[in-house]
């Protein structure tokens, strides 16, 4: 018979070091993206993430990415379309998921119902067909059917019941194309380990969803929005965030894991943001007003952030990250913040399903160990 003692008993002669949050630890080779955390350098596909954003629409990229992970597929453009509305079919089925509070547990509750051997097109569309209900539902308003013949940024604007100028369309396909992919991020993780077990696109897509709900992550953008509103005007953004840092809490928006440099995706969104008020300007001059308060704010709230964290980590650079702006560019083509999550997850669900295809495609059990530091049973 066994006792048991609290001594905690080594393991190994020597234990290897534990290696919380798996900083710098590579368990992964990839065709797809590649982040620079020094240089502030994000490559896609082989393209610089600014050249991608101004010049590529989001399926064009869908192509580039699931050719490099030998998806196959149909011209993205039209597979899309045929799978939002085959996926607006499945909604009197998704039973109360889209009236479930929160967008992304429903997300994750709607996508769980697609069938487990769907493709990568259908659980891309399925997405931002579920995100969009979801928005409808919870402003009590009809869900809008998709129309195929739109491209997908335009058709989710458009299923939203929002403008669908070409500078929205525009603003929305530049932010999807922008957060498509990044490297062995966690909720990409997070796919990919459910993937290497053997198991379905579909879970592996919800374990996504799942880890891109946390504020770490996907979470920021719509607390980066209620700090703006607080902070209110331009000259108060100093104040404001010295007593958040002074209360121990997190600047949303700010910091990330990677990236030892602002975030390159900050700069790419911050333009997206500058062209829709430019843009907007010519028709909607009290719209545009507002539009470049915002920003103003954004950036002035950005700059006290910078220097604030910079005077309580001199060695630890604290940046802003691509939820930052996400939040202003988001707001300025009209999404509700509460969506802001969910819009996230319809464009970066392009990046779980390539990278679940390569590690189906070459990946192992992803099966880490760990450091048992709990008591053993005593010997007699
Ligand atoms: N505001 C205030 N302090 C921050 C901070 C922030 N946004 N980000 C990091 N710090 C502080 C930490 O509290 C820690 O301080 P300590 O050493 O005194 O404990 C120090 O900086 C190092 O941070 P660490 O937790 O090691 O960074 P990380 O690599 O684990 O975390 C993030 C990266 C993104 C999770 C983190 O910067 C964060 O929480 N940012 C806010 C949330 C956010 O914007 N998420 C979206 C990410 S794209």
């Amino acid at each position: 018979m066994t006792t048991q003692t609290n001594t905690p008993q080594p393991v190994f002669k020597s234990a290897p070091p534990v290696a919380l949050g798996l900083e710098g630890v590579v368990v992964a080779e990839t065709l797809l993206s590649h982040v620079g955390g020094a240089e502030g350098r994000l490559i896609i596909a082989g393209h610089d993430v600014e050249d991608l954003a101004a010049t590529y629409s989001f399926e064009q990229v869908c192509d580039l990415l699931w050719a490099l992970s030998s998806v196959s597929h149909a011209e993205p453009e039209v597979a899309l379309g045929k799978a939002r509305e085959a996926a607006f079919t499945l909604l009197p089925h998704l039973g109360n998921a889209l009236a479930l509070d929160d967008a992304m547990d429903a997300l994750r509750a709607s996508v769980s119902h697609l069938p487990s051997r769907c493709t990568e097109s259908e659980v891309v569309a399925a997405t931002a067909v579920f995100a969009a209900a979801h928005a409808r539902t919870r402003q009590g308003k009809v869900c809008i059917p998709p129309d195929a013949r739109r491209g997908h940024a335009e058709d989710l604007l458009h299923m939203l019941g929002l403008e669908t100028d070409a500078v929205r369309v525009r603003g929305l396909d530049a932010y999807l194309v922008t957060v498509c992919d990044h490297g062995l991020n966690a909720s990409t993780f997070a796919a990919r380990v459910v993937t290497s077990t053997g198991s379905d696109l579909v879970s592996s897509v919800v374990a996504g969803i799942g880890a891109l709900k946390g504020p770490l992550h996907g979470g920021a953008p719509g607390p980066v929005l209620d700090m703006l509103d607080a902070i209110g005007k331009a000259e108060d953004a100093e104040s404001w965030i010295r007593a958040e840092l002074a209360r121990g809490e997190r600047i949303m928006g700010m910091g990330h894991r990677i990236y030892r440099v602002r975030d390159p995706r900050a700069l790419v969104l911050e333009r997206a943001i500058e062209q829709l008020e430019v843009s907007l300007a010519t028709t909607e001059a009290a719209r545009h007003h507002a539009a470049s308060g915002r920003l103003r704010l954004a950036r002035a709230t950005e700059q006290a952030a910078e220097r604030l964290l910079c005077e309580r980590h001199p060695t630890r650079p604290l940046r802003a990250n691509v939820e930052f702006y996400t939040a202003v560019l988001l707001e300025a083509v009209g999404i509700p913040r509460s969506l802001f999550s969910a819009i996230f997850a319809a464009g970066r669900v392009l990046g779980w399903t390539a990278h679940i295809a390569e590690q189906r495609k070459k990946g192992r059990l992803i099966r880490p160990a760990s450091h048992y530091a709990g008591a053993w049973p005593s010997t007699q």
